[in-house]
């Protein structure tokens, strides 16, 4: 049994006023039976986030993190600085980071090895461009962005791991892949985890993300294979985040 996750990636926004008000909000909606809540602030954000969650049912996530544990690597946060100020998640690969920063495939396997060895739970992102979807291929795309991390770290580490399809065309651009669009690549996901580990793959929780809103998420969330979603607009106002998380409870 797959219990839906809901995770808020705040990008880099805010302030501490702002996060002050949105954190009132979402714990105050906490709570919710049947799903999981999370929120992934800018590092800067990460201790006050903690303090306002308090014993709040909503868990915290990192939005990226070095490969090495400390060390003369300027302006860079570990997963063990991570785990300290109270992170049980990290995001990975988000598509962001690929396109603006870079990061190869390679570098996000040795991230992904990373946050387990700290106990985190990566949330590794995958995700095809508009140009590649158009060319039909968005599975081989998909299928080698996924093999490239697990051939490095093992099948048998994504019992403590989730995955997000997030196509990038749909990413802040209002544009979301309808529920068969995501619910395709996500059954092809599974699929191709199932190759190497039934059992883990029927336990993997793979989420969609990419303008996913109050209005559309239940519609998504219903889907077989599409077990929560990753969140970013949306996920920086309490009441839509909360009607998201709710979305997934049903
Ligand atoms: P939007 O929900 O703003 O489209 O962003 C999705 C995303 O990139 C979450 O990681």
């Amino acid at each position: 049994m797959r219990t839906p996750l809901v995770a808020g990636n705040w990008k880099m926004n805010g302030s501490r006023e702002s996060v002050a008000g949105l954190m009132q909000g979402i714990t105050a909606g906490a709570g919710l039976e049947g799903m999981e809540m999370l929120v992934c602030p800018p590092f800067v954000y990460i201790p006050q986030v903690a303090a306002a969650i308090g014993e709040a049912p909503v868990a915290l996530g990192g939005q990226d993190l070095y490969t090495e544990a400390n060390g003369a690597f300027t302006g860079e946060i570990s997963g063990a600085m991570l785990a300290d100020v109270g992170c049980q998640y990290v995001i990975i690969g988000h598509s962001e980071r690929r396109a603006l920063l870079g990061e190869s495939d390679g570098k996000i396997a040795r991230k992904f090895l990373a946050a387990q060895e700290n106990n985190l739970i990566p949330i590794l992102c995958l995700g095809e461009t508009l140009d590649e979807r158009q060319a039909d291929s968005t599975l081989q795309v998909i299928g080698s962005q996924f093999s490239a991390v697990v051939d490095v770290v093992g099948i048998e580490a994504f019992a403590r791991a989730v995955v997000a399809y997030e196509p990038v065309w749909a990413i802040g651009t209002g544009e979301t892949a309808t529920p068969e669009q995501a619910q395709e690549v996500h059954a092809a996901l599974r699929s191709m985890a199932a190759k190497r580990s039934a059992k883990i793959a029927a336990d993997l929780r793979l989420l969609y993300g990419g303008s996913v809103k109050a209005a559309n998420a239940a519609e998504l969330f219903s889907m077989p294979d599409i077990d929560g979603g990753l969140i970013g607009g949306a996920s920086l106002e309490a009441n839509e985040f909360l009607a998201i998380c709710r979305a997934a409870t049903v």
